[in-house]
């Protein structure tokens, strides 16, 4: 509804590797130069899961945030955070369950999916019901616009929309909306006012999609319209009443086009990882062990890059020359697959070089860390209790 707000989570998983580094953390990066971003430790969802093993979550948290910092991700671009410690979040998962309707959580596919696949946990607790319901809280309270996650998370993002389509139907009405968003449209000026309207019509009339665009920007320039007048233009735009929570956009994360050693998707419980806190020796000694293509058993047999996972590596990290000396050399059998490796290990370790370099700072003085995130947490708590003001008000649990 106002500026872009770019907000994501991770679970704490602990160490993060190369998977992550090439799929998410990349992008994070990129956006934190483009947008307001806002970025989190989800540990309460780590206890959807794993309620039964809290002895594992501090350690990872740590684990992770350094990783995130090593990869670049700026506390002075971003703000960095841990949800149980903006409890505002819990808040408002709580006053979202009573306009939650039950079969929305039963229908989320990755319910009955996580249930079906990951037999060995208990998962018919309420939580793990809730999680998207969590998830959600955890982007509205932010009117976090854009959302960057992976396809997986889609039908998590479809949910929150929905529950913020509902939220805004259920508490966006009050006595005299049409009236007071009149009134609201005249303090825009006599030329703006004008230009709303068509714009308005244009959208509800024609459905045309760029109007709406428009006239939202329009809202977005004005600088001295009052927050319940601002949320009644935009809720008047499309109709309804005010619009107290954002409708989230999904920002869909490319998938890491870098496989794990293996040739499968890069995940440590398939055991094929790179971390990102990997020695040297040991990165040098797992790219000389890859599999390459089966066809080459001797050197003098002619292979195909196509089968081989250290052509995947390739792509990632060389030249086109390079690529046309793995090509020619592979076909025709001039050059070993040992020299074909060499140039993929010495791209990883200038990788890794200044990351490696970042965590032992981070590490060695675990203040740093706790700053940072102290920092963050208290950021985040501000801007959640924003939001909060303006929801408790719309529940009816205004006064004081
Ligand atoms: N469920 C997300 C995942 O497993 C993590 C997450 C929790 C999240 N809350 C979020 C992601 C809010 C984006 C926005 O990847
Ligand atoms: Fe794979 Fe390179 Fe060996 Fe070809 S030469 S099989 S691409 S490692």
């Amino acid at each position: 509804m106002f500026a872009d707000r770019v907000l994501s989570g991770m679970r704490p998983t602990g160490s993060l590797h190369l998977g992550h580094y090439h799929g998410v953390l990349k992008n994070w990066v990129k956006l934190q130069q483009q947008y307001e971003c806002l970025f989190f430790v989800a540990d309460w969802h780590a206890l959807t899961t794993h309620y039964d093993s809290p002895e594992i979550i501090e350690q990872n948290v740590w684990d992770m945030v350094i990783d995130w910092l090593a990869a670049g991700v700026d506390p002075s671009q971003a703000t960095l955070f841990i949800q149980s410690k903006v409890p505002a979040h819990a808040e408002l998962y709580l006053l979202l369950s009573m306009m939650t309707p039950l079969g929305w959580l039963e229908r989320v596919p990755t319910y009955k999916d996580q249930q079906e696949k990951l037999t060995e946990k208990d998962l018919s607790t309420y939580g793990f019901l809730g999680y998207p319901l969590l998830q959600s809280a955890d982007i509205l309270i932010y009117r976090a616009n854009l959302v960057p996650v992976g396809e997986d998370q889609a039908p998590h993002l479809e949910f929150t929309r929905e529950i913020s389509r509902r939220f805004n139907h259920l508490y966006g009405k009050e006595a005299g909306f049409e009236e007071k968003a009149e009134q609201a449209i005249k303090k825009l000026g006599s030329k703006k006012s004008k230009l709303y309207t068509e714009l308005r019509n244009l959208y509800q009339e024609q459905g045309d999609a760029s109007a709406l665009e428009e006239a939202r920007s329009l809202l977005n320039e004005q600088q001295n319209l009052s927050l319940g007048d601002r949320e009644r233009l935009f809720g008047y735009l499309e109709g309804g009443g005010k619009m107290i929570l954002t409708e989230p956009e999904t920002l869909l994360t490319e998938t890491s086009k870098m496989p794990g050693l293996d040739g499968q998707k890069m995940s440590k419980s398939y055991n094929n990882t790179i971390s990102l806190r990997e020695d040297p020796e040991s990165i040098r000694k797992k790219i000389r062990t890859m599999p390459t293509d089966p066809a080459r058993v001797r050197r003098s047999d002619p292979g195909d890059p196509n089968r081989c996972p250290v052509w995947q590596f390739h792509l990632v990290y060389s030249d086109e020359n390079t690529q046309d000396w793995v090509q020619r050399g592979c076909r025709n059998a001039e050059i070993g697959c040992l020299d074909c490796k060499a140039p993929v290990i010495d791209m990883i370790l200038v990788e890794q070089a200044p990351m490696y370099e970042r965590i032992r700072e981070y590490e060695e003085d675990p203040t740093l860390v706790r700053n940072i995130i102290a920092d963050g947490c208290e950021k985040a708590n501000k801007l959640a209790d924003e939001t909060m003001r303006d929801i408790r008000e719309a529940m009816g649990l205004g006064y004081s």
